[in-house]
């Protein structure tokens, strides 16, 4: 399973770099705006940025909502690096923009999938991954975690190429459950990956095996 962090926090991808096991980044315009990025060269350089500190894939979404300018917008991202992924809305033409890139070999990330027919729309697409948002279909009392079963289900009864890229997620226990359905990769915020490091066993048993060992040295 890949590990992508959700965020546009450079010290916090830096961070998940640096502990060896980050596949690549997700952002939206909510995480660039939380960072205080706007207006478009703000905007394209700091995706650059993110690419020259990762070496995966750097989920980069439009903002356009109609398909000429989607294929505009889409193709000026995916020239700043060949890290980056066009990241399209799960609407109409966010489907036909997922068929022209990927005719173009273009990599896509169809977002805001909260459906397995949506689901299924990206993957005759050729979307390179598809996110459905776990966390938010939590939010409204709807179980998330079966929307990726039921996704991984699908794809494997046609073998589809397009990867099952949890988003949302909200604490550990997402992560796990991910891993054991067979999402393919799940992007999280940094405090759940660093979530998993955690165990109260782990401090004790270390703080022992160190404290025995002053006493025998
Ligand atoms: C990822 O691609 C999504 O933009 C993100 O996971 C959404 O997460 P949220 O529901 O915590 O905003």
């Amino acid at each position: 399973m890949k590990f992508f962090i959700d965020t546009a926090n450079l010290e916090q991808i830096k961070e998940a770099q640096d502990l060896g096991i980050l596949d690549g980044v997700t952002t939206n315009p909510s995480l660039m705006a939380k960072e205080g990025i706007t207006g478009k060269d703000n905007i394209l350089k700091h995706y650059k940025n993110i690419c020259e500190i990762v070496d995966g894939d750097v989920s980069a979404e439009v903002i356009a909502t109609d398909f000429d300018n989607m294929i505009k917008e889409g193709e000026e991202l995916a020239s700043l690096n060949n890290q980056i992924v066009v990241k399209l809305p799960m609407i109409k033409d966010g489907v036909k923009a997922a068929k022209y890139f990927s005719n173009k070999g273009i990599k896509t990330n169809v977002t805001l999938v909260f459906s397995a027919g949506q689901a299924l729309l990206a993957a005759k697409a050729g979307a390179t991954y598809v996110s459905p948002f776990l966390g938010r279909l939590d939010d409204i009392s709807t179980d998330g975690l079966n929307l990726i079963s039921e996704i991984r289900d699908i794809y494997d009864n046609y073998d589809f190429s397009t990867e099952i890229l949890a988003a949302s997620i909200r604490h550990t226990m997402h992560i796990i459950d991910c891993a054991k359905i067979g999402a393919d990769v799940i992007t999280s915020p940094l405090s759940s990956i660093t979530g998993l490091l955690k165990h109260p066993l782990t401090d004790i048993g270390l703080d022992k095996f160190l404290n025995d060992h002053k006493k025998g040295n």
